[in-house]
C-alpha cells in the first residue's frame, strides 16, 4: 500500500478511521518558514466532520498538533510531523456491515487483498485519510501563497442535477465559496443544493456531486514530462481522494465535441511574457504550466453508506439485506473542498521544488534569504580594486540552498565597469519578470529584500539590494 506521495516535498499519511490517532508526515518542506498549528487548522475546520447540518453527525473537533520539524514557529527542514486525535467513534454502528461488506464501498477489496480489514469506520478507506492531506497541503498552500503569490480555491459546481452558474476562476475566494454551507458561490444554486441533500439525509439516501478549482498565478515551467505531466499528477492526486470518479482539465470532456478552430488558446502578449486570450487547455500544455489558471473539475459519486434497504449479499453469498447504521455524509463535496485544495498544493510545492533544480532562482525565493550579502552578487561600478577578495561579513547564516554551492566571490569582478553592472542588472530584471512576472517585487519585498539596485551602504561588502537580483543573473549564466 503506498501511503506516500510526491517526490521533493514528500507526504506521508497514516491512520485509520477508528485507531487513536491520524497524520502525515511532510519531508522536505524548505527550513525557516514560519509555521504553526494556527496555518494547518483553518483548512481542518472547513474539511472537520459534524461542521453543518449537510455532513455526517460524527463529532469530531480534528485539532491537529505539530510533533516535529519546527521550532519557535519556524521549520527546522527536518520532517513535519502532524497528529490528530480520533475521538468520536461508535464501532458498534458497524456491527451490521462486518458480514455484509456495503455495496460500492471499500469492505469488499480491502478484505480480498488483505485477508483481514478494520473492523469498523471503513479503516484506511474511510475519508478520515484526508486528514493528512488537508494538513500538508495546507503547509504547501501557505508556502506557495506567501513566496509566490500563488493561490487555489476550489468550490462545488455541481450536485446531483443542480449546476451552478459559471464562476469567474480569476477572482474567486475562499471567503465567498464558505458563504454557503454547501460551498456553491452562486447563491441560488447553493439553496437548492443544500435543500436537496437535507432532504436526502432525512431519507436515509446520498448524492454526488462535481468540485471545481483553480490554481492561480503558477510560474510557467512546472510539470516533468512525459509521465509526470502536471495534469498527469493532478489527476493522480484528486483520483486519490476517496469517492473520486472523474477529472476534467480546462475544457475536458467538452473539448472532445469541438473543432481546432474553436479550441485553440490563441497567444497574446501579457505582462511580458506570452499569454492566451482563451484557457481551454486549463493552463497546461505539454504537461507543463503555461502560466494561465490552471481549472480543474473533480466528479464525487454519491456516498456508498445509505441507510435505506439495500438488497446484496454477505461475505458467503448468502442474500442478504443491508440496512448502513452509523453517522455518513449524505453528500460529500462540502468536506471535499479543501481536501482537492490540499491535493493541489501537494502536486505544485512539489513540482516547483523539481522545477528549481533546474532553475536555482525558486529555491532562493523559497528560502528566507537574508537582506544584503552573501547571495552572490555585482560589484558596485565604482568598487575598488582588490576589495572583492575579502571575505564577505555574514549577516547571518545563509539560507540551506545557498550554503549547498560554494558562494562565488569574485567571478563576477567588474571593477569599474558601470555598464556592465547595468547591463546584469537589466539581464537579472528581465529573467525575473519572464520567471514571475510581476511578483518577484511583492515576493522579495515580503522578504525584506530589495530588487532595485541600489549604490549601497558604503561599509558593507554587499551594498543592500544587489545580493537579490544578482545571484538570479548567476543561476541562469
Ligand atoms: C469528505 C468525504 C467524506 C466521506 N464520507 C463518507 C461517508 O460518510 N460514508 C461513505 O460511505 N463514504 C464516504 N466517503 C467515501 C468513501 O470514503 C469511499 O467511497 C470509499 O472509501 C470507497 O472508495 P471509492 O469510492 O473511492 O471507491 C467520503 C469521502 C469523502 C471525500
Amino acid at each position: 500500500m503506498s501511503s506516500s506521495f510526491g517526490t521533493l516535498f514528500r507526504v506521508t499519511t497514516f491512520g485509520e478511521s477508528h485507531c487513536k490517532a491520524v497524520g502525515v508526515v511532510i519531508d522536505g518542506c524548505p527550513p525557516g518558514l514560519a509555521l504553526t498549528e494556527a496555518d494547518i487548522q483553518s483548512q481542518l475546520d472547513r474539511r472537520r466532520p459534524g461542521q453543518s447540518a449537510l455532513s455526517t453527525d460524527r463529532q469530531e473537533a480534528d485539532q491537529v498538533i505539530i510533533l516535529s520539524g519546527t521550532e519557535n514557529g519556524r521549520t527546522l527542514g527536518t520532517p513535519i510531523a502532524l497528529q490528530v486525535a480520533n475521538k468520536d467513534q461508535r464501532p458498534k454502528d458497524y456491527g451490521s456491515m462486518r458480514d455484509i461488506p456495503r455495496p460500492s464501498h471499500a469492505d469488499y477489496t480491502y478484505q480480498m487483498k488483505y485477508g483481514i480489514r478494520a473492523s469498523s469506520g471503513g479503516g484506511r478507506s474511510s475519508a478520515r485519510e484526508t486528514i493528512g492531506t488537508v494538513a500538508s497541503g495546507a503547509v504547501a498552500a501557505k508556502i506557495l501563497k506567501e513566496k509566490l503569490g500563488i493561490e487555489i480555491v476550489a468550490w462545488v459546481s455541481s450536485v446531483g442535477e443542480i449546476e451552478a452558474a459559471p464562476v469567474d476562476g480569476n477572482t474567486i475566494t475562499r471567503q465567498e465559496i464558505d458563504a454557503t454551507l454547501i460551498r456553491c458561490p452562486d447563491k441560488g444554486a447553493a439553496g437548492q443544493m443544500e435543500a436537496l441533500v437535507a432532504e436526502l439525509k432525512t431519507l436515509g439516501d446520498s448524492v454526488g456531486g462535481v468540485v471545481s478549482c483553480v490554481i492561480r498565478n503558477v510560474p510557467v515551467g512546472l510539470g516533468e514530462p512525459t509521465f509526470e505531466k502536471l495534469e498527469a499528477k493532478l489527476a493522480q492526486a484528486m483520483l486519490a481522494i476517496p469517492a473520486t470518479k472523474g477529472f476534467e482539465i480546462g475544457s475536458g470532456f467538452a473539448g472532445a465535441r469541438m473543432r481546432g478552430s474553436q479550441h485553440n488558446d490563441a497567444f497574446t502578449q501579457k505582462d511580458g511574457r506570452l499569454g492566451t486570450l482563451t484557457n481551454r487547455s486549463g493552463g497546461i500544455q505539454g504537461g507543463i504550466s503555461n502560466g494561465e489558471p490552471i481549472t480543474l473539475r473533480i466528479a464525487f459519486k454519491p456516498p456508498a453508506t445509505i441507510s435505506l434497504p439495500q438488497p446484496t449479499v454477505d461475505f458467503s453469498g448468502q442474500s442478504a439485506i443491508l440496512e448502513a447504521k452509523g453517522r455518513h455524509d449524505p453528500c460529500v463535496v462540502p468536506r471535499a473542498v479543501p481536501i482537492v485544495e490540499g491535493m493541489a498544493a501537494l502536486v505544485i510545492m512539489d513540482m516547483l521544488l523539481r522545477q528549481e533544480g533546474r532553475t536555482r532562482p525558486t529555491a532562493l525565493i523559497l528560502c528566507n534569504l537574508p537582506p544584503g550579502g552573501f547571495v552572490g552578487r555585482f560589484f558596485h561600478p565604482t568598487e575598488k580594486h582588490g576589495t572583492d577578495n575579502k571575505k564577505p561579513k555574514k549577516t547571518q547564516d545563509p539560507p540551506a540552498a545557498v550554503a549547498r554551492q560554494p558562494p562565488d566571490h569574485g567571478h563576477e569582478k567588474r571593477p569599474g565597469d558601470r555598464r556592465k553592472f547595468t547591463e546584469n542588472i537589466v539581464k537579472a530584471k528581465k529573467f525575473c519578470a519572464l520567471f514571475c512576472g510581476d511578483k518577484l517585487a511583492k515576493i522579495a519585498s515580503a522578504q525584506g529584500l530589495d530588487t532595485a539596485h541600489g549604490r549601497g551602504d558604503k561599509k558593507s561588502q554587499y551594498p543592500k539590494g544587489n545580493g537579490f537580483m544578482g545571484y538570479i543573473v548567476k543561476g541562469r549564466q
